[in-house]
């Protein structure tokens, strides 16, 4: 009996634009992640791959064929794809007038962009970049695939963001990133620019992409930019994302009309690991294991859905930490999804991270089962739709991407029709090899292969068994 997923189900594959989009003469990105991974001493010490995105695979050029690729042989319905903040504004928003609000307590609480401020950023857009997005989103339109774009998915603008001089000295840097709650105020403008400009061609909106590896891998891994391990810029940054996510909201509700009518509709895209105790009956390693529940799948979701805001991590939101008027609105979840992680007490109260098992090309651990225990929590305690925006297997040897792929899929169909979750999409995390961030080119997510030098797009085994599916909305 084929396990069949429920009609309109969104079958698609997610792109980044940073990651995708160089390596066929297009101009640089003007961003962060561009001087963070060019930069000689991050290269020289290893932080970055020394790699460079220049030679990816040029979606920027080649998207009709890639779409072309989703569409025909991988019987895709929808496409999640980004936009790079700095290629639209390469170059200050800041000078643009718009009401800011506070709270009272200093903090930003409320961001209106006027008519005159939207002329203004008018002016201020770069227009050879916005015509290509709305070629690339037209385009997507035209093969009747239906988008998700994600405003925020990871590059800052340099103006906004001078990685390496805060990597040096943090304190005395002068643009800060999320560090600072002004970039909520340039957010707004991008996300109000970008509702206008593009929501005519746009069926679902993401904010913000994963808030929590955004401030984690920046700021206390030191391994995004600016590089930090420091617990208190990392809860800066980790709030500051997740505001972002609701002024990001109401800009797309106000400016972005709805193709489809019915509304726009806006989320969140949370990545969520699941955590599992080492020993289920050591209590120690069973804290351990809700702890990095609490702090990496809840706290943003908390922030988002409800406005609460637990800066000391006590577990509850309490006086000062509940600011209702920062959630505003959230229609759906995006959930990425990848990994099992197991978890051991240690010193600290997040314990130690198990490795092994049956794990990918980087060490993540295939877990299938997984999948549906986030997908059922995070309906349990949210009560809002869910898509699946990101889920793959780094997997150079093409060993083991068939089996993730048919384990997972097996999985959501269980969360959708034994356990009730209204998932009504799945996007696969990717479409073509791309740059990895900091990791470069070795790690392969991708379900076709790109040849560096001819930037041909060569399919790999998962790709007719995902055509099958998509096509016929089910698994065998
Ligand atoms: C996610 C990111 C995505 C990609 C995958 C492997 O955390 O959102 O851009 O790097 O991991």
């Amino acid at each position: 009996m084929p396990r069949l997923f429920p009609d309109g189900f969104l079958w698609g594959t997610a792109v980044s634009s940073f990651q995708a989009e160089m390596g066929r003469g297009e101009p640089a990105s003007a961003s962060d992640w561009w001087a963070w991974v060019h930069d000689a001493v991050n290269i020289s010490g290893g932080r970055v791959s020394g790699e460079f995105p220049e030679d990816g695979p040029g979606f920027w050029e080649l998207y009709p064929g890639d779409l072309r690729l989703a569409k025909e042989e991988l019987g895709n319905n929808a496409v999640r794809l980004s936009i790079d903040w700095a290629r639209i504004f390469p170059a200050s928003t800041e000078a643009v007038e718009v009401d800011v609000k506070n709270d009272g307590s200093g903090s930003i609480s409320g961001i209106v962009v006027d008519e005159e401020a939207m002329r203004e950023l008018e002016g201020l857009a770069d227009v050879a970049a916005v015509r290509r997005y709305r070629e690339i989103l037209s385009e997507a339109r035209r093969l009747r695939l239906k988008v998700m774009l994600t405003l925020f998915h990871w590059p800052l603008p340099a103006w906004l963001h001078d990685a390496v001089a805060c990597r040096d000295d943090v304190a005395n840097a002068g643009r800060k990133g999320w560090l600072d709650e002004a970039t909520l105020v340039e957010f707004a403008k991008y996300a109000a620019y970008a509702g206008r400009r593009f929501g005519d061609l746009v069926d679902l909106w993401a904010t913000v992409n994963e808030t929590r590896i955004a401030s984690e891998y920046a700021y206390l891994r030191g391994e995004f930019p600016p590089g930090l391990r420091d617990f208190d810029l990392f809860m800066t940054a980790y709030r500051n994302l997740s505001a972002a996510h609701g002024f990001g909201y109401e800009q797309l509700k106000r400016w972005a009309p709805s193709p489809g009518g019915g509304g726009t509709k806006v989320g969140v895209v949370a990545v969520l690991q699941y955590y599992e105790p080492e020993n289920p009956d050591d209590p120690r390693d069973v804290a351990a294991a809700e702890f990095n529940e609490y702090i990496w799948n809840e706290w943003s979701l908390n922030a988002v859905t409800r406005g609460d805001y637990d800066m000391d991590l006590d577990g509850v939101a309490g006086p000062g930490e509940r600011l209702p008027h920062l959630a505003k609105g959230c229609d759906f979840i995006g959930v990425n999804h990848y990994l099992r992680q197991r978890v051991r007490h240690g010193e600290s109260r997040l314990g130690e991270h198990l490795k092994g098992g049956d794990c990918s090309d980087i060490g993540w651990e295939i877990h299938p089962q997984g999948l549906r225990l986030v997908l059922d929590w995070v309906w349990r305690r949210y009560r809002l739709p869910v898509y699946v925006t990101e889920n793959g297997v780094a997997d150079a040897s093409n060993s083991k991407r068939v089996r993730y792929l048919l384990g997972y899929l097996g999985e959501l169909h269980r969360a959708i029709s034994e356990d009730g979750v209204p998932v009504h999409g799945y996007f696969h995390w990717t479409l073509m090899d791309s740059y990895e961030w900091n990791r470069g080119f070795g790690t392969r997510f991708g379900l076709y292969r790109v040849d560096a030098a001819t930037k041909e797009r060569v399919p790999t085994r998962a790709v007719p068994v995902y055509r099958e599916i998509c096509s016929s909305n089910s698994l065998p």
